[in-house]
């Protein structure tokens, strides 16, 4: 034995071996399911930590089990204890020569302030399509610190999630955002590099598992398209495909007097996703102004609430989840209770998912006149992005999906807005000349970033 260390890793297919190779800011490897884009992962990642000294690296993957499945385990049984040794409580392998390997997993806005501030040399983004493009710019702002490497992050994609859109956009559609007010942010192509990769690309799953062909074979056309070619056309569309940029968005305005002003709230200490949407003469519903924070108490959400409503702004009602009715156990108060005692009483919204849903898109549809009962402000660009990034539940399709959680809850609150029975407003007793100009809360300028793809 000799006290020799083995590290073998193996030996990397051709095209794992141009991911290893490639040097750019954003390398992303993708296309098929079984690829082994995994392993290419986790392969790079200990590597380089090895041979480049002081390296930080940041491996992310959606979910916790996920991670702990396809990157904790196999690392630690493959890396030796002489070179690496990994503490559970900092989830941190730390290499002898000063590298370390962080395995993150993605929970939404709490991890937005758990990342914030953390400096690493390479981040892998592992099933990068399951991350929001929020998450993607959050994670890109990581990417930083004094040591002299490179600044790369490494992805890894199949077609079709949440981050499917952004994805393609960057790696597949290679479609850039140039902006001559800030040139400072325009994407330069060279910066993107993209490996695609089939199923036959990978020889040592075929060996072993020659059945795997065959079960691809068996699954739907769409998704066998999707997973075992990667085609970035066959998956991947919203639940909400309808939504149109030139359709259903509208530049801040001041809404008229006299339309009729309601607001639609879901709350969670984790989040509270409040919208202000007013209703013209016609019954058409017009989204004017959105807000959403993280850790807020029942009172400060009230307070928040009220002071972005106006003086002026006159509220017919504000539609809730019905859960906010239920008896809290340490209280024996209902949320409801805080809510109107703070201010701000609720109605109470129906909470049928399926139903709720297929609402919001009966709003989208276009009415006699061609446009849709539903539009939304540009500066509304959070709604604008859920709605976007939002997927079918897998297992009812004619529902939107429970996950990723952060993009449900301004979907929630406009779904409990749009399952409630609101008024149009009165034909105004005079007509006035009104100057349209941009919401005085939100501001005029659209978050342009948001609206690629509506
Ligand atoms: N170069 C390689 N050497 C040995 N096994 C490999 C190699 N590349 C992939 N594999 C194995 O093939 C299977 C699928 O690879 P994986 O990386 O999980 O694919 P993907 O992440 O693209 O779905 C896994 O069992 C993985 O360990
Ligand atoms: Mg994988």
């Amino acid at each position: 034995m000799g006290g020799e260390v083995v590290f073998d890793p193996g030996r990397a297919s051709e095209k794992q071996k141009r991911f290893f190779l490639a040097r750019a800011p954003f390398i992303a490897y993708g296309g098929a399911k079984g690829g082994g884009k995994t392993w290419a992962v986790r392969t790079k990642a200990v590597g380089g930590a090895i041979v480049n000294p002081g390296l930080r690296v940041l491996i992310m993957r959606r979910t916790y089990p996920e991670l702990e499945e396809n990157h904790i385990g196999p690392i630690v049984r493959l890396v030796p204890p002489e070179i690496g040794s990994y503490l559970t409580t900092t989830r941190r392998m730390s290499f002898f020569n000063g590298s370390s390997i962080k395995f993150g997993h993605w929970s939404g806005e709490l991890s937005e302030l758990e990342y914030q501030g953390q400096e690493f040399d390479w981040i892998f983004i592992d099933e990068a399509t399951q991350f929001t493009e929020r998450s993607f710019n959050y994670l890109k702002g990581c990417l930083r610190g004094v040591s002299p490497y490179d600044k790369r992050m490494y992805l890894t994609c199949n077609p079709g999630g949440v981050g499917h859109a952004w994805v393609k956009r960057l790696f597949i559609d290679r479609d850039y955002r140039r902006s001559a007010a800030n040139p400072e942010e325009n994407e330069d192509p060279a910066d993107y590099i993209f490996i695609p990769a089939t199923v036959e690309d990978n020889k040592f799953l075929l060996d072993s598992s020659p059945h795997y062909l065959r079960m691809l074979s068996q699954m739907p056309e769409n998704v066998r398209r999707a997973y075992r070619y990667g085609d970035w056309d066959a998956l991947g569309g919203s639940y909400f495909a309808e939504l149109r940029r030139e359709v259903h968005t509208f530049e801040p305005m001041r809404i008229p007097p006299h339309w009729r002003r309601y607001r639609a709230i879901d709350y969670g200490l984790d989040m509270l996703a409040a919208l202000w949407i007013a209703v013209d003469e016609e019954g058409r519903s017009w989204v004017y102004r959105e807000w959403t924070r993280s850790g807020l108490i029942v009172r400060d959400a009230a307070a928040g609430i009220l002071e972005r409503t106006l003086p002026d702004e006159t509220v017919d009602a504000t539609f809730a989840p019905p859960d906010l009715w239920s008896t809290q156990k340490d209280t024996g108060r209902t949320m409801e209770e805080i809510f109107r005692s703070s201010g701000v009483p609720l109605v109470k919204a129906d909470n049928s998912r399926v139903q709720g849903h297929m609402l919001i898109k009966d709003m989208l549809a276009p009415r006699r006149d061609g446009r849709p009962g539903l539009l939304i402000s540009r500066s509304c660009g959070r709604l604008l992005s859920d709605l976007a990034a939002i997927q079918a539940d897998e297992d009812n399709p004619s529902d939107a999906a429970r996950e990723p959680h952060e993009v449900t809850h301004t979907v929630d609150a406009l779904r409990y807005y749009c399952v409630s029975r609101v008024a149009p407003a009165d034909r105004p007793r005079w007509e006035r000349e009104e100057e349209w100009t941009a919401d005085p809360i939100l501001g005029g300028e659209p978050d342009m970033d948001y609206l690629m793809y509506c």
